[in-house]
């Protein structure tokens, strides 16, 4: 696979300084056929550093996105959290785009890059009997959700394809991105290329894990290569102007461990929301919350390098990525970790890449229960410990990594 080292900011050319050395990885996402295979996987540096001119938080060294996501394990569970946070969300787009538009008929179309299985379209067709179209690059995710009747494209959308899906789809008034925009080397590109799709009324939004929550939670974890940038609203904002957006509104969510939304017009508005000049104000503690978080995850992972030892049997919970990221930075995870449990069919029987371990389903688990789950997938802690009551009833425990170390 082909890396390149960074060392100017992709969102401004500014410099970097590093924050935080996790020594190197295989791709998080990578789970293999064979333990074999996942534990000779490439190893690649993973370092999390900050632009001192406009703050941007990103990895140094790059993978790029076509390689990483051509094809791809991974699903949005249809998971009841999400859904709530969904209906949140499309409220809000309700309510922006109303504001922006003048129309309180909510909008003529979505187009959504990086729409996965369909999950979020879905939600929006429950909402408006509108025209849908999801973009996603991965073949076999396409495929999952063209069969659930979410008109999907597969593509990278991006400066290189956005006129030829104009030509044959149009433009929208309103542009989602979801948790994709981390994944994206090219930055400046992808929001150049929003701007050009969207019509004069239209609005984007594009949602992201808040690097302000991954800071003060300690969530090392959430570095991966897949995870090119960190975002925060001070960067994005100047970012977003440069590219014909403006930044309207800032939503933070606390779903994943905390996101930011950001709502951009293509026309200037000449209202900014409140919750940009309160989010700006705040992230004004990035340069110290960056220093604490380096010393939070050092320590955490230290304590738990000794924590896990004499807990019995341990298995994960949630093949995740950032699960991946958490064990390979561990020393000696595949023989603390007998099995990750997740209910992702297509991950069963895989292999977590580094450490070989092998994904099982939750009915497998409820026959093979450990002493205790490192639960790897903290963002579903209340829904996973409602469905293993049985498992804590009888004594069993959860060791929630984050942001120290403890059992549950
Ligand atoms: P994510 O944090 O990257 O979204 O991944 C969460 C993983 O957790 C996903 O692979 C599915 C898995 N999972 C379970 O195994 N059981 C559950 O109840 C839920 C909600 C998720
Ligand atoms: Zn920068």
């Amino acid at each position: 696979m082909r890396t390149y080292h960074r060392t100017k900011c992709r969102a401004c050319d500014g410099p970097l300084r590093l924050v935080l050395d996790l020594g190197h990885s295989p791709l998080a996402n990578s789970l293999s056929a064979t333990p074999e295979e996942a534990r000779a996987l490439p190893w690649y540096p993973l370092r999390m550093c900050y632009c001192t001119s406009c703050w941007m938080v990103q990895l140094d060294v790059a993978i790029p996105s076509e390689e990483l996501f051509s094809h791809y394990v991974y699903e949005t569970p249809a998971a009841a959290s999400l859904h709530l946070h969904y209906e949140h969300l499309i409220e809000t787009i309700a309510s922006v785009y109303e504001r922006v538009s003048g129309s309180d008929v909510g909008p003529k179309r979505c187009v959504e890059m990086g729409s996965n299985n369909g999950e979020f379209l879905v939600a929006m067709r429950n909402r408006w009997d509108i025209p849908l179209l999801g973009i996603e690059p991965a073949r076999n995710i396409v495929d999952i959700a063209s069969k659930r009747g979410v008109p999907t494209v597969c593509e990278f959308f991006g400066l290189d394809t956005v006129d030829e899906l104009i030509s044959t789809f149009g433009t929208t008034d309103l542009f989602v991105a979801r948790h994709c925009m981390a994944h994206l080397d090219d930055l400046r590109g992808t929001l150049c290329a929003i701007a050009k799709i969207l019509d004069e009324d239209g609005v984007a939004v594009i949602e992201n894990a808040y690097v302000m929550n991954t800071l003060r939670g300690g969530q090392f974890d959430q570095i991966y290569h897949e995870h090119h940038s960190y975002f925060a609203v001070r960067p994005m904002k100047r970012l977003l102007e440069e590219c014909g957006l403006h930044l309207r509104y800032a939503a933070t969510s606390p779903i994943h461990g905390g996101t930011v939304v950001l709502f951009a017009s293509k026309k200037p508005g000449d209202t900014v929301h409140d919750s940009v000049a309160r989010a700006l104000l705040d992230e004004g503690m990035m340069p110290r919350e960056l220093e604490a978080f380096a010393f939070r995850a050092k320590t955490c992972i230290a304590g738990l390098q000794r924590g896990l030892t004499g807990l019995g049997t341990i298995d994960s919970y949630g093949a995740t990525a950032k699960g991946n990221t958490l064990m390979n930075v561990l020393t000696g995870a595949k023989s603390l970790v007998r099995y990750a449990v997740d209910s992702t069919p297509s991950k069963q029987g895989l292999f977590l890449p580094g450490t070989g371990i092998e994904v099982i389903s939750e009915e497998r688990a409820r026959e093979e229960r450990p002493d205790a789950y490192l639960l790897t997938a903290w963002n579903y802690a209340e829904e996973i410990a409602a469905k293993n009551r049985e498992f804590t009833d009888r004594g069993g425990k959860f060791v929630v990594p984050l942001p120290f170390p403890r059992l549950a």
